[in-house]
């Protein structure tokens, strides 16, 4: 083990030079003109993996491509595997996305979002949180293992892909077709946070979502608002009266039946979320906002992992353009996502959000529904055997006692993993609130970057064990 770790500690000024290649291809996935970005970056990452000496494929898809990289050696899956069979090393899938989020707006980003820049033991880039740094560091880690000749407690498996942000449409059908070459025991994924530089953390619970647009239609046409403005309604006005009624002002959710199937916090999830070691001030500057709000009867850490949610993401209608235009606009648009918890059942929580809108839109204008993605909240067990090897990996890479908690955001492929290769994913996140993930000036910092690699090196020792 020392030479892996003298390894990684030797070598960090030529990973972050590497870094700084991946992080300079514009993968975004949500953008149509980036494609060529996004096959680039992929073929960067299958010579880059073949280059640390694993077997690496690039595999096209429908969408983006996905990389399968593989340590070598691996004896063929010949059917079933057998959980008695000792000799076998355990196989663990390794989880990214080498998509990002689109950078705009462009005029809040001190340096250009694909020209890395460092600045202390930052580094500022899109993509270098959310996931470039964080699956890069385990590349590193396994690369540390393949240069030193040291043999690997674990085969690994790494997948790669390039439509996170969009979805993963690709990649669920491909974990299909693929199901006997991805069994797995263990699927480990560093897209998620940490509390603080020194705070590590497993995460055993993820929201899940739901996303929709609503559409209100008024006159046939934008009209001038003077003429005609008092005996027709204005579809902005009724939208923004819509969702007014959606919560009170305590900040409840008012549509009947939302919270039903909501899984309750125990006393021992609740003195655990206590523990987490964020102040509310500290928050409340870190957010900029002039004050915190959300629902009664719940702490912000609560709020914000473990409660669901109803979030307006887009509101658009009328005139968007410099000046003014007086104008009754022919119709309004508002982009929503609902955070779910576990438990509650996103077909469920759809049908009864929609059916509530519908009931309460006022007949002067004609709404429109279209459903957007939809995936359940995951929860795993933090008292596992491979949670427990995690947890010891954390403690020895980072020096502390890691923490376990609930995060807000969510990866809907974890639960496909579950149910496609019935295995369950160490949610092992390296990524700050500070990061800026989906925001300008995104970052990664370095030191997690480097205790990162760190604790992929000890995990696979400790998940073998
Ligand atoms: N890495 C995030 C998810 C995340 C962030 C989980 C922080 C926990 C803590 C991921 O890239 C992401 O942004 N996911 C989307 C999923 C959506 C597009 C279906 C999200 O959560 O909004
Ligand atoms: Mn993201």
């Amino acid at each position: 083990m020392q030479k892996v770790l003298d390894y990684l500690k030797q070598h960090q000024d030529r990973f972050l030079a590497e870094f700084c290649d991946y992080l300079r291809f514009a993968s975004v996935s949500a953008q149509p003109q980036h494609k060529k970005d996004l096959v680039a970056c992929a073929e960067w990452l299958v010579a880059h993996c073949r280059n640390i000496g694993l077997d690496a494929r690039l595999c096209e898809t429908a969408g983006h491509p996905i990389v399968i990289a593989k340590t070598p050696g691996r004896k063929a899956e010949g059917g079933k595997r057998k959980a008695e069979d000792k000799s076998r090393k355990p196989h663990c899938l390794v989880y990214g996305h080498y998509d990002v989020q689109p950078p705009e707006p462009l005029d809040l980003w001190t340096t250009p979002p694909f020209e890395p820049r460092i600045t202390g033991r930052n580094l500022f880039a899109r993509g270098s949180t959310d996931n470039k740094g964080q699956n890069f560091a385990h590349l590193k880690a396994v690369e540390a293992y393949l240069k030193t000749g040291t043999p690997l407690p674990c085969d690994l498996t790494f997948v790669l892909e390039g439509e996170e942000e969009v979805g993963s449409k690709s990649l669920s059908g491909f974990l299909k077709a693929h199901r006997q070459e991805l069994a797995c025991d263990t699927i480990v994924v560093s897209d998620t946070g940490m509390p603080a530089p020194n705070h590590p953390a497993l995460t055993y619970a993820l929201r899940g979502i739901i996303a929709f647009e609503i559409t209100l239609h008024g006159p046939a046409r934008d009209l001038h608002s003077g003429i005609f403005g008092g005996a027709v309604e204005n579809p902005a006005m009724a939208m923004a009266q819509l969702l007014a009624k959606v919560r009170d002002h305590h900040g409840v959710i008012q549509i009947p039946g939302f919270y039903e199937d909501v899984a309750a916090l125990s006393k021992y999830e609740r003195d655990q979320i206590k523990r987490y070691p964020l102040s509310d001030a500290k928050l409340k500057k870190l957010l900029g906002a002039k004050e915190l709000f959300g629902e009664r009867g719940f702490t912000p850490t609560e709020q914000r992992s473990s409660r669901p949610t109803f979030e307006i993401n887009g509101l658009t209608s009328g005139y968007q353009g410099e000046g003014s235009k007086t104008i009754v606009p022919a119709w309004a648009r508002a982009k929503i996502t609902c955070r779910l918890v576990p438990n509650q059942k996103p077909a469920h929580v759809r049908k009864i959000v929609c059916d509530w809108l519908k009931q309460n839109c006022p007949s002067t204008v004609r709404m429109e529904i279209a459903a957007g993605h939809g995936a359940e909240a995951y929860m795993v067990s933090p008292t596992s055997d491979a949670a427990q090897a995690a947890l010891r990996a954390l403690e020895k890479a980072f020096g502390t006692k890691p923490i376990l908690m609930r995060e807000g955001g969510s990866i809907p492929i974890v639960n496909e993993f579950k149910k496609v290769l019935g295995a369950d994913t160490l949610l092992l996140g390296i990524g700050l609130p500070d990061d800026n993930a989906h925001s300008p000036d995104e970052k990664f910092n370095l030191d997690c970057f480097e205790n990162g690699q760190r604790m992929s090196a000890f995990l696979w020792q400790e998940l073998a064990a």
